[in-house]
């Protein structure tokens, strides 16, 4: 049954304590619970959520209430008739972990027990009210074998621990003086290896930060320990945010659904964002590990001290903290690159399924599973959001702003309401257009029209928007988008004017609110090429109408350094749409090589950021071109122009490449730090552009930087360079490297994503076997993501192969996952979610595989909300 923002009401009853004691056991493990209950409505119903819990005991003040006064079934605990004074309610339930293969809930990952609570994870710990507006202040014991688990954790500070005279077993006892909701809660307990560091406050406190991980994998905590102390500094300078208690600490574990968990005080991650060493990890591991480091420990402010209403409100602690560790990355790294790659993964993550059957508003107003609204768009859009309110109010007034925020809110659970009136409270400033980007789904594209009056010397420039339908919304209104711009002059500097009339134009950004509105620049003294959205101050499609001459002009001389990379992509699309028809018309090529020379002779710029340079020699991927077709989508014939264009490339400046790879590659010591990664950024990508002919001597090139390779990044990439091309040499290589981390799980996992990207025909029935290769696993999420994730969401033509087998494959795994894991069954589900703008034949292959998992009767409320969504 659906759940809609418009229903919320406030609950019947208040938590104000809770005392837990945990008695593990593998597979019986006794959890008593301690409720301080105090009724908001006095005789109201007391029904407390539950999930395959079996209750074990009830008692309310220290009695225990006969049966007929309960109604307890595994999912829900009713009580009819509660006290209307404040009273205690205590709870005695059993559950077991190893039996807990949704990793939600108590779970064992490697012999290890770990929670994992958000979203409504705790009732199946025990019986409660699992909503994040209950807010209690948690005294959480546990008691274990000593050893099997010496290390025992729970949230805030301990208070209390030792053996348990006379047995085999001893406790600890932890105390969270931050009122939390059950979300926020965690316990852990195993036999753990641990790392050890100190953080000084700004108002001088010692924190103790520890890191517990698997026994011998401590050297590889360094870099996530590095991180977390910058962290800590940054959210300081940045934001005024100070920690607040006497520890921090993060667990790494191997079995895990997503990425990390904020859980007050103790953080618990997938161990793929704490482990590095340059063996082990590529520079964009490192920086992965960074960010989300990052982001769970400044969910610390926003998530936990402030949280959240109910979860509809989801993108006001997610939008924002992604919005917060991304800042922090462009501070630590180089902010031009930083921005590329965020909207890099915006483009690819959020803007499909913006324009597909998932399509839903930042904040949602209805869900039927709320584990499926952890999406790009409530995380990555919601980002922007926070980005173009910074854009609006300015530095000054987007920092008041957020200081009100956190003195008026916190220990509180808010709402989008309760954030937006902080930042007009602030700055007197309106807020209300600029709210409908948190309830109008749909990327709104944006349009442009330019003339120069040159008698008049003004430039007058007619902006347009819209915003597509979406599912449930059929018509919207004009938002509030602001456009940073500048007039690019003849010779590439910026031309200057002396008024703009016509709206809202102030410093660089144009505030366009309206569904058209034309502003007209005067004393400009040349004809302008404009440059807009620069930086992407929206996230918004915007066609400038551009000739291919002023794209290369922008790409050449932009002082905004995202719009050159912008202006790169967008040649490199329009040429790839217009060979992917002629590949398809069977016609000769109509690539120009005008834009491949621009290309070269950017990558050549020494003046540039290595980084940079990489990213304009990234060219659009094949499903980047997908989603720039938007329908009819023939993902074989988008290879097949993609593969000219790489020819082409080879052919032109191969050599130049090579050699620019040659003089850039050999960085010395292997250093994870943003210049080093640059240049090997640079040397890799114009490798990578060097084997378009498949040219043996191209070929063998790479074949030797696999070999003489030191560390994980540029082994990985002449390896995937082999891989994705599908080239002979890879199966060799292939070999080597799955050989070599034949004992490393986070290793392994790279060498299964490049079996499944390999584009052959072969390679569906190579992923198949792949799923009982001792190195797989049905219940590591981890493995899954790698090979089946890697298959179905970056494979394009042999997950979308023409006969439907990829589908068909893909579709029995889900099945047989969703048994097992149904949040990371769903989650692999969205790989479907541009089905609908396939051509026919695969159209209709890809309907057969959605209805087929639709008829299961027996598929969890995961699965089924994705698949009835995707199919509607
Ligand atoms: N709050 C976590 C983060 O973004 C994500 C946890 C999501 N977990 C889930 N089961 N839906 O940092
Ligand atoms: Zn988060």
């Amino acid at each position: 049954t659906p759940v809609r923002l418009s229903d919320y009401r406030a609950p019947d009853y208040a938590i104000d304590t809770v005392s837990l004691d945990f008695s593990l056991a593998p597979t019986a493990t006794q959890v008593t619970a301690q409720l301080a209950m105090r009724p908001n409505t006095p005789g109201a119903p007391l029904v407390l959520d539950g999930d395959e819990v079996k209750l074990i005991a009830i008692s309310i003040n220290e009695e225990y209430i006969p049966s007929s006064a309960y109604e307890a079934t595994p999912q829900q605990l009713t009580i009819k008739a509660p006290p209307r004074e404040p009273f205690t309610l205590e709870i005695v339930t059993e559950i077991n972990p190893k039996a807990n293969t949704k990793l939600m809930g108590l779970y064992l990952s490697n012999g290890n027990y770990c929670t994992q609570c958000e979203a409504e994870g705790f009732r199946r710990i025990t019986y409660f009210l699992d909503r994040p507006d209950v807010l209690a202040v948690y005294t959480t014991r546990i008691e274990a074998s000593k050893a099997a688990a010496p290390v025992l954790l729970s949230n805030g500070n301990r208070i209390d621990g030792g053996d348990i005279p006379g047995t085999t077993r001893h406790f600890a006892v932890w105390h969270d003086p931050f009122p939390k909701p059950s979300y926020l809660f965690a316990a852990v307990a195993g036999d753990l290896g641990l790392v050890e560091d100190s953080f000084t406050t700004m108002s001088g406190r010692e924190v103790a930060l520890h890191i517990y991980c698997e026994h011998g994998k401590e050297a590889r905590c360094a870099y996530a320990m590095d991180a977390l102390k910058r962290s800590m500094r940054w959210d300081e300078t940045a934001f005024g945010r100070e920690y607040d208690l006497d520890i921090f600490m993060i667990v790494a574990v191997s079995d895990f659904n997503m990425g990390a968990m904020e859980n007050k005080g103790l953080n618990v991650f997938n161990d793929k964002y704490v482990l590095a060493d340059p063996d082990i990890a590529t520079d964009a591991d490192y920086a992965g590990i960074e960010t989300v480091i990052a982001h769970e420990y400044f969910h610390n402010w926003t998530g936990d001290r402030i949280t959240c209403r109910d979860w509809f409100q989801l993108c006001l602690k997610e939008g924002l903290t992604v919005f917060r560790d991304q800042e922090f990355s462009s501070d630590e790294r180089s902010r031009g690159v930083k921005r590329i790659a965020d909207v890099r993964t915006l483009l690819a993550r959020q803007f499909p399924e913006d324009a597909g059957p998932l399509a839903h508003p930042v904040r949602p107003e209805v869900y039927s599973e709320i584990n499926n609204f952890y999406t790009a768009t409530v995380y990555d859009k919601g980002a922007e959001v926070i980005r173009m309110l910074k854009a609006i109010l300015g530095e000054d007034g987007f920092r008041a702003g957020m200081d009100l925020y956190f003195e008026r809110h916190d220990g509180q659970a808010v709402t989008i309401e309760d954030f937006l009136a902080s930042f007009a409270d602030a700055t007197g400033k309106d807020l209300s257009q600029f709210k409908l980007w948190y309830s109008q789904a749909g990327t709104p594209e944006v349009t442009a029209e330019g003339r120069y009056d040159a008698r008049r010397q003004t430039y007058s420039l007619s902006l347009k928007q819209s915003i597509p339908p979406t599912p449930g919304q059929q018509t919207k209104s004009p938002m509030h988008i602001p456009v940073r711009f500048g007039l690019v002059g003849p010779n590439g500097a910026d031309l200057a004017f002396t008024s703009a009339t016509g709206g809202g134009v102030e410093d660089d950004v144009i505030h366009l609110t309206e569904a058209a509105q034309t502003i007209v620049f005067e004393g400009v003294s040349a004809p302008p090429v404009p440059s807009l959205l620069r930086g992407f101050s929206a996230p918004v499609k915007i066609a400038t109408g551009l000739s291919q001459t002023d794209q290369l002009f922008l790409l050449r001389t932009d002082a905004d350094a995202f719009n050159r990379w912008r202006a790169s992509q967008q040649i490199a699309i329009q040429t790839l749409i217009a060979e992917t028809a002629a590949v398809r018309s069977g016609a000769q090529s109509k690539l120009d090589p005008a834009f491949v020379d621009a290309l070269a002779e950017v990558a050549e710029d020494d003046s540039l950021e290595p980084a940079f340079r990489a990213q304009i020699l990234q060219l659009p991927g094949e499903a980047d071109i997908a989603r720039e077709i938007g329908h009819d989508v023939d993902p074989a014939a988008i290879a097949g122009a993609r593969k000219r264009l790489m020819a082409m490339v080879a052919s032109r400046i191969g050599k130049r490449l090579a050699e620019l790879a040659e003089r850039t590659g050999n960085v010395g010591d292997y250093s994870p730090d943003a210049a080093s990664a640059g240049r090997r950024a640079l040397a890799n990508a114009a490798l990578a552009l060097t084997v378009g002919q498949a040219a043996p001597e191209a070929i063998g090139r790479v074949v030797a930087r696999f070999e003489s390779a030191d560390n994980m990044t540029d082994r990985l990439a002449a390896l995937s360079i082999l891989a994705s091309n599908g080239f002979e040499e890879r199966i060799a290589a292939l070999e080597t490297f799955q050989d070599r981390y034949r004992d490393d799980p986070l290793g392994l996992d790279k060498w299964l994503m490049l079996e499944a990207v390999v584009p052959l025909e072969t390679t569906l029935d190579r992923v198949k076997a792949l799923t009982t290769h001792p190195a797989f696993s049905l219940t590591n999420p981890n493995r899954i993501r790698a090979l089946i994730g890697g298959f179905a969401g970056s494979n394009q033509t042999q997950f979308n192969r023409p006969d439907g087998a990829g589908y068909d494959f893909f579709a029995d795994f889900v099945l047989d996952l969703d048994k097992r894991n149904p949040q990371t069954a769903a989650r692999l589900l969205v790989s479907f979610r541009s089905w609908k703008a396939l051509e026919a034949g695969r159209r209709a292959l890809a309907e057969k595989a959605l209805r087929r998992i639709a008829a299961s009767d027996s598929l969890s409320s995961d699965t089924r909300d994705i698949v009835t969504r995707t199919l509607a």
